[in-house]
């Protein structure tokens, strides 16, 4: 049987830890969990909260088919800086709302402050991309519970 090896890229939006001024615990988090699925982390970067750098970033990555998943981690929340869903659907072709509903549905039972995360998720070219809270605690709770239909998704997309 031949198996594709799925390949992952995680950015970490943080305006700290894009300057080094603090450890990114949330990429590591992403990069460990996506790894025992049997993922390859093709591409890992700190990018500074800065909207137009990420749109550029997820067009590249999918229209040059560089990874089957894009996950972003960070700047969903209500500071002002926080735009990545904005950013995330400029680069978007087609929404997967159920993605990001049923990862809040399910924070939800852990902690009310779930609905205060705006992450949104979609389809370019052939590539998912989905955006996780900053948290490590928050990107554990949310992507060990999606990560099994995320790769589900993607057999179907290619
Ligand atoms: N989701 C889960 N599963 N667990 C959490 O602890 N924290 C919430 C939310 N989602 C949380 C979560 C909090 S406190 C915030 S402010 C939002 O995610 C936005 O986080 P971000 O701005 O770091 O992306």
């Amino acid at each position: 049987e031949f198996h594709v090896q799925y390949r992952a890229a995680v950015i970490t939006l943080s305006d700290t830890a894009s300057k080094g001024e603090r450890e990114d615990a949330s990429g590591a988090a992403v990069e460990e969990i996506v790894r025992k699925e049997g993922y390859e982390v093709v591409f890992k970067k700190i990018i500074p909260d800065d909207g137009d750098t990420l749109t550029a970033l997820l067009c590249e990555l999918s229209d040059e088919d560089k990874a089957d998943l894009i996950l972003t981690t960070g700047g969903t929340g209500f500071s002002k800086r926080d735009n990545t869903p904005e950013a995330t659907m400029r680069a978007v072709e087609r929404e997967t709302p159920g993605i990001s509903e049923a990862m809040r549905y399910y924070s939800l039972q852990i902690t009310p402050r779930a609905m205060l995360s705006r992450g949104v998720s979609g389809i370019r070219k052939e590539a998912l991309i989905v955006n996780l809270p900053g948290s490590p605690k928050a990107v554990r709770e949310c992507l060990e519970y999606a990560i099994g239909a995320l790769t589900h998704g993607i057999d179907i997309l290619k």
